[in-house]
């Protein structure tokens, strides 16, 4: 069993993710979407909120293939998240080249912290994710702009709700 492990902040999720998972699914049988506590970033959303959100995200959502998907908090190294959930590779998306750097250097940190038995795999966002980044999102909701084309109509409330919009 192909088991794969979509890590990140998700803070919150939007459109760009969803569409990473979508076409995940069809390289692995479970993929496991796991919400890092520990991301190096301050979070608007508690690591509850944000599972919240996903498993609302993914609910009514169709997969291509036949793909369990799943949400976890961790709060402890992706590797060991991996290996709790004999997972063998982790996910991650890159919308521009600057991306790649810090990706490739975390990948290649898990790799060696995992004795090389993690691989991770990159999927290039679609053109019309590349611009989409939570941290803008959350600018922009904060500012008053209309974030409804890059994030689900019930993170869009839930982003007016903690803004006071
Ligand atoms: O969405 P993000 O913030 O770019 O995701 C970063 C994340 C959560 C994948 C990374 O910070 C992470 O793996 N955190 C868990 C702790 C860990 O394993 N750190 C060492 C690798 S950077």
């Amino acid at each position: 069993m192909r088991i794969a492990v979509y890590p990140g902040s998700f803070d919150p999720v939007t459109l760009g993710h969803l569409n990473i998972i979508h076409r995940a699914s069809k390289l692995a049988d479970k993929i496991i979407i796991g919400v890092a506590a520990h991301s190096g970033k301050s979070a608007l959303f508690s690591v509850e909120e944000r599972i919240d959100l996903l498993n609302t995200a993914i609910k009514n959502y169709e997969y291509p293939a036949e793909c369990a998907v799943v949400v976890e908090g961790f709060d402890s190294l992706l590797i060991h998240f991996l290996q709790e959930h004999k997972a063998q590779m982790v996910v991650r998306g890159v919308r521009q080249y600057s991306d790649f750097e810090y990706e490739a250097q975390m990948s290649a940190l898990n790799a060696q912290l995992s004795n090389y038995d993690i691989e991770t795999v990159f999927l290039a966002a679609h053109a019309e994710y590349q611009s989409i980044a939570s941290r803008f999102i959350k600018q922009v909701a904060e500012l008053g702009g209309d974030v409804s084309p890059f994030v689900p109509q019930h993170v869009k409330s839930a982003l007016d709700t903690k803004f006071n919009v």
